[in-house]
């Protein structure tokens, strides 16, 4: 019997046929358990004999059970690591990874292109006062101009230079740098500012950029060249044609507003050529002028030493310009992807 249930265990081919013979020989109902039981009925002298004759046999049925469990385990493991293969040459899935935010971007090449005018950046506070948002700026307190900045005022709030307020707009970083620096001053300032105003063109948070430079016997050419010169290293063409507008900013004298021209292509708008040629059109950039002496005076400079221009251009208008982009909104949208439509993800 022994024998018999030791070669079906050695053909034994999974764990349930183990399983099976181990109930048989060895479970309540099993023929080792029946054989032990009969051990009490026996005399002293046969017991003494049979007992551990009876014990050896299930000994080695057991032993022989947990034998062959370990053998099919095993069999088992090496079936799995033989089927599943890891092939360490095939390249890894691309983890998402972010991208550089076209605002970014765009603030990047700016840097980039005035660094190589002789530009330093310059930065401020989103949360400004009214006196470097406004009256240094030549904006005294009744002033119109302020009613259309829609500005965004903290209630309760009057330290030293007035109301805080979150700033509409980086000239106040003009005031600061003239203030820090002295002259002469050759910066640029971008950054966040706020208004209050929504629409397809509006957001109440948008990005500026601004220009200064303050020096000896600078003049509206300077400024015109300058300006000619970083729109035509921006949009990366030698074909940028500029409209130069009398306008009114109280912070310059003269005022200049400067508009581009472009051609309308398939509906869309193109930068290059005048906008005086026939399908052409021209369209606003950016507000300049001569830093009007007021400011340089509220800045501390002496006005009949210094004189400079001063330059402030939307960053995000300039972004939608040079990649095609139409709605401003989608720019704080964080929908990756619209970002990745415009080549701005991984
Ligand atoms: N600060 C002006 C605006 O936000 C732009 C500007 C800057 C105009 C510098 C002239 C000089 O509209």
């Amino acid at each position: 019997k022994v024998a018999d249930t030791l070669a079906r265990l050695a053909d034994a081919a999974d764990a349930e046929a183990v399983e099976a013979i181990r109930i048989e020989a060895l479970g309540k109902q099993g023929w080792i358990s029946a054989l032990l039981k009969t051990l009490g009925k026996m005399t002293p002298e046969e017991r003494q004999v049979q007992g551990p004759a009876i014990q050896a046999m299930r000994a080695q049925v057991a032993d022989a059970i947990t034998a062959k469990k370990a053998e099919l385990d095993a069999a088992d493991l090496e079936a799995r690591l033989a089927t599943e293969v890891l092939d360490l040459t095939l390249p890894a899935p691309a983890a998402p990874k972010g991208s550089v935010h076209p605002v970014s971007q765009v603030m990047d090449e700016l840097a980039e292109i005035f660094a190589d005018l002789g530009f330093a950046v310059a930065t401020g506070p989103e949360i400004e006062d009214d006196w470097y948002n406004f009256t240094a700026l030549n904006m005294p307190e009744s002033h119109p101009a302020r009613a259309m900045h829609d500005t965004f005022y903290f209630p309760d709030t009057a330290p030293k230079g007035g109301k805080m307020l979150l700033r509409t707009h980086t000239s106040p970083v003009q005031i600061r740098s003239m203030m820090a620096e002295g002259a002469p001053v050759r910066i640029i300032a971008p950054g966040r500012v706020y208004r209050s105003d929504s629409d397809a063109t509006h957001t109440p948070m948008f990005h500026q950029v601004e220009g200064l430079v303050i020096d000896k016997d600078i003049h509206l050419g300077h400024l015109k060249w300058t300006l000619e010169t970083f729109l035509k290293a921006f949009f990366e063409t030698e074909d940028i044609v500029l409209r130069l507008r009398p306008s009114y900013f109280p912070f310059t004298e003269p005022s200049v507003e400067v508009d581009v021209g472009f051609a309308l292509v398939d509906g869309k708008r193109v930068l290059g050529g005048s906008g005086d040629e026939p399908g052409h059109g021209w369209m606003e950039l950016l507000g300049s002028g001569m830093v009007n002496r007021r400011v340089i005076e509220f800045a501390g400079l002496d006005p009949d030493a210094w004189q400079g221009f001063a330059f402030g251009v939307g960053v995000d208008r300039l972004a939608m310009l040079k990649y095609g982009m139409d709605d401003l909104r989608a720019f704080f949208d964080g929908d990756t992807r619209w970002l990745g439509h415009y080549g701005f993800s991984h």
